[in-house]
């Protein structure tokens, strides 16, 4: 579970760092199937603001790197790893979701990839994989205009592929690990690495390219005063 509901489980370097430990050290348990939510309202609500907000292009780069290569290895994580999405799927959230083999949400869930309203853009490999999932039209529809989208029209694009009432979301996502630790291990493993190496040759390219700009934007104004804005909770005003 993550866990820092106070920030709505915005991830921060620290949060990014025991993320890559908890997943390095599960990869030599023989799990069967791995199950993320997040504590509180929201599954996650994007990379952290206030952490990025005085970031320079580089660090930005760097902090794009740090979440680009996270989000790789769950993609890449032995088992199938289940998102339980419970509340806001924002930014970094929305883009931690898509790194997960099997999305399900609650009808509380929301999703969205809200970066050109605080003058950046994706920076966890985003405009890579919500292309891979929903097509390029979608993808460029969600990320241009920002908008917030509901659990029905998440569905309806195909970003998740169950929907639960309020609550139920962890138990949904369980039934659905029991269904798949029913069959081989190996199977279920190979079939995994089978459907991700036939998409996958182009993530590199993306990664370096997405996170290349993503730090660009930090040596913008609008970088600024997006964050500024969002911080003290008012419209930014960009020129
Ligand atoms: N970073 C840092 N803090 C965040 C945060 C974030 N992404 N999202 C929420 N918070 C904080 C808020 O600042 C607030 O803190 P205070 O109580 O100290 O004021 C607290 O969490 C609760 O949030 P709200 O009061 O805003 O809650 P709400 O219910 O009114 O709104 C929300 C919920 C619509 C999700 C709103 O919080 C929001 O818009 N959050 C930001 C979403 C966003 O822009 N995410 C993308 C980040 S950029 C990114 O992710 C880049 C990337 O790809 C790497």
């Amino acid at each position: 579970m993550i866990s820092r509901p106070k920030a709505l489980n915005a991830l921060n370097h620290k949060l990014l760092y025991e993320l890559q430990q908890i997943f390095s050290e599960l990869e030599n348990e023989k799990l069967r199937a791995l199950i993320i939510t997040g504590e509180g309202k929201a599954f996650i609500a994007g990379a952290d603001v206030q952490e990025m907000r005085g970031m320079t292009p580089q660090q930005a780069r760097d902090f794009a790197l740090t979440g680009q290569s996270l989000f790789k290895k769950i993609e890449q994580f032995p088992c199938p790893v289940i998102a339980a999405i419970n509340g806001y799927a924002l930014g970094g959230g929305m883009e931690l979701a898509l790194s997960c083999d099997i999305r399900i949400a609650d009808e509380n869930a929301k999703f969205g990839q809200p970066e050109v309203g605080l003058g950046i853009t994706p920076g966890f490999s985003g405009t890579h994989r919500l292309a891979k999932h929903v097509g390029i039209s979608q993808a460029k529809e969600l990320i241009f205009t920002a908008e917030i989208i509901n659990c029905e029209k998440a569905y309806e694009i195909g970003l998740v592929s169950r929907l639960t009432s309020e609550g139920m979301v962890v138990e949904e996502a369980t039934k659905v690990a029991k269904k798949i630790s029913n069959n081989s291990k190996t199977a279920v493993a190979y079939s995994k690495i089978s459907i991700e190496k036939s998409h996958m040759q182009n993530l590199d390219t993306a990664n370096l390219i997405e996170r290349d700009l993503f730090g660009l934007c930090f040596a913008e104004e609008d970088q600024k005063e997006g964050m500024d804005a969002f911080l003290n909770k008012r419209k930014p005003n960009f020129k």
